[in-house]
């Protein structure tokens, strides 16, 4: 592991979350206004040679896995011919995809030709009504079916993320939970952060993961477990003895673990940020577009990254929205 791409407080950097769009097909409630944002222009957003052209420089000093973001992903046209291009840098040994799944179904065979390794699909319920209220889309997305069209493709490990939110979808906690026994799926519960401008969600919409195990364990004995094999974020793990999936959940709200954060984020907008939360950002994009190397920057927005970011003290406003910021 090359000494640049560890951080002040001694974290190692090998993992970037690229975004590559800021718009999306869906509105979910946690993450965006009904009427949208106001989206960035066409070109202010970094074009897909833009963005190798990051990697490239960043991969020589220890960058090795991907993650592909938005908005969502997939409305960027021909996602596959980025993929590809990734897939051909130096270094780069694991490429995922976070999407909404919508478009995986049509998607997902030509993804992973283009060597995608593994996708992660947004779940926030099973059932087709529940999923429009929730997006505030009805965009006919059945979840099974994105699922589906992941493992047959060979985009896996999958993991299946639910925001729960109480009396929204938390009387899906062990249905979801229970899909684990039958799939090979990840399924990972994400405790809901009331930021932004989202007044119609609060305190009292956030299931404090401990009670959602406590709920998911009413169909028998979790034991912890190492999880999927592959990515080592945030998430805890859990497993139903003789299940084929695990159960995992996201804690942001009742724990922090920045001290084990291993990742910064490129914003579709060329943004390189060392934290989700609070304002961090170095302009990659312009430096790039005039043909100045980005190495000396990165070194130093890493030498910036905070020890600990501020949820909890700013989530009164003034946040962008993680649709921005790339999740
Ligand atoms: N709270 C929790 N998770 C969120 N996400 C977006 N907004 C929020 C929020 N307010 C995460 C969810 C979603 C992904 C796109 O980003 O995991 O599935
Ligand atoms: Fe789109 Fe994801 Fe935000 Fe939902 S959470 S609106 S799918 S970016």
């Amino acid at each position: 592991m090359s000494e640049a791409l560890r951080d002040q407080h001694g974290r190692s950097i090998e993992y970037l979350r690229i975004s590559v769009t800021d718009r999306c097909n869906f509105r979910c409630v946690y993450c965006m206004p009904a009427e949208g944002l106001p989206w960035l222009p066409k070109q202010e957003i970094l074009s897909y040679e833009e963005i190798v052209a990051v990697v490239r420089q960043l991969a020589p000093l220890g960058l090795r896995r991907l993650r592909i973001t938005g908005g969502e992903p997939t409305i960027r046209p021909d996602l596959p011919a980025l993929i590809a291009q990734l897939r051909a840098v130096d270094g780069i040994e694991d490429i995922a995809l976070s999407t909404n799944g919508v478009r995986l179904p049509e998607l997902a065979p030509a993804l992973r030709e283009a060597g995608l390794d593994r996708v992660n699909i947004s779940v926030d319920s099973l059932r087709p009504e529940r999923i429009a209220a929730i997006a505030r889309r009805d965009l006919g997305f059945h979840p099974e079916r994105a699922l589906e069209a992941a493992l047959a493709a060979g985009l896996g490990p999958v993991k299946l993320n639910m925001v729960v939110m109480r009396g929204v979808n938390d009387d899906e906690v062990v249905s979801v939970a229970e899909l684990t026994r039958r799939l090979a799926v990840h399924v990972r519960f994400i405790e809901l952060m009331p930021v932004g401008e989202m007044a119609h969600l609060t305190d009292a919409h956030v299931v404090p993961s401990a009670e959602v195990l406590a709920r998911a364990a009413s169909l028998g004995p979790l034991r912890e477990d190492a999880g999927p094999a592959r990515g080592n974020g945030p998430a805890r793990y859990h497993r139903f003895a003789g299940a084929p999936g695990t159960v995992g959940v996201i804690t942001p709200m009742t724990h922090t673990y920045c001290g084990t954060c291993n990742r910064v984020r490129l914003t579709a907008d060329g943004r390189l940020r060392t934290c989700l939360y609070g304002d961090h950002e170095v302009n990659l994009r312009d430096p790039l577009r005039r043909g100045e190397p980005l190495g000396p920057l990165f070194v130093r927005a890493l030498a910036e990254k905070p020890l600990e970011h501020e949820l909890l003290k700013l989530r009164v406003g003034g946040l962008r929205a993680l649709s921005q910021v790339g999740g």
